[in-house]
């Protein structure tokens, strides 16, 4: 497993107004979107392009453009949907999957509630989306859910980070596939309750208000 921390004055800036508990949902959804293109930039580096001949203006060459099958963008209901939008800018023909993951705030282990993916996704990068990297649980679910499919290229997209987390995901995950993560920032720890600190609170509640 690769772990990439974005370092760019652009993702600071944003970061930290996403952090700000006095920004409002709609400024924060803006934000996010924002945030994540630029994730997307770093994320999207090692995606499949191949040869094409083109025909510029002036002459004929040979150019490189994504290349078949799709990527496929897996964003995690609910928060993950905020993200969806980022992504789809700088990959507009990727196919879109869904899987709904929330944690037991008790135990906080992932339950699966919701799944719309391919069934075989052999041979398909794919890109989860997902912004609160916390205990690890809801990562690893997904990522083990997209490897059982058959995706042997994963690249997840969080904003932040607690080392717990990603301890959890590589002791979880390992070297038994191509696995990358992609974060704005690494924070320092997670609270008694699961919440990343300093972190940005909760980035479904940030996003879309409480919902009981
Ligand atoms: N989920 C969130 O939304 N925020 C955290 O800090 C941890 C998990």
């Amino acid at each position: 497993m690769r772990t990439l921390i974005i370092d760019h004055p652009l993702v600071d800036h944003k970061l930290a107004v996403l952090r700000d508990k006095t920004t409002p949902s709609v400024v924060f959804r803006q934000l996010v979107e924002e945030l994540v293109t630029l994730l997307a930039y770093e994320a999207t580096r090692d995606v499949r392009v191949e040869d094409v001949e083109i025909e510029t203006p002036l002459t004929t060459m040979t150019a490189r453009k994504l290349t078949r099958p799709r990527p496929v963008v897996v964003p995690i209901l609910r928060a993950g949907l905020g993200m969806l939008e980022g992504m789809s800018k700088l990959l507009p023909t990727a196919e879109i999957g869904f899987l709904g993951m929330k944690r037991d705030e008790t135990t906080l282990e992932a339950i699966t509630y919701a799944n719309r993916l391919p069934e075989d996704l052999s041979g398909r990068q794919c890109f989860v989306l997902d912004p609160m990297l916390a205990t690890g649980g809801t990562l690893i679910a997904s990522i083990n859910y997209l490897l059982e499919r058959g995706a042997h290229d994963v690249t997840a997209v969080c904003i932040c980070a607690a080392p717990e987390g990603l301890t959890a995901l590589e002791d979880a995950i390992g070297d038994k596939a191509n696995v990358t993560i992609v974060v704005a920032a690494l924070d320092d720890h997670l609270n008694e309750n699961g919440y990343i600190v300093p972190g940005l609170g909760d980035a479904g509640d940030r996003l879309y208000g409480v919902v009981d």
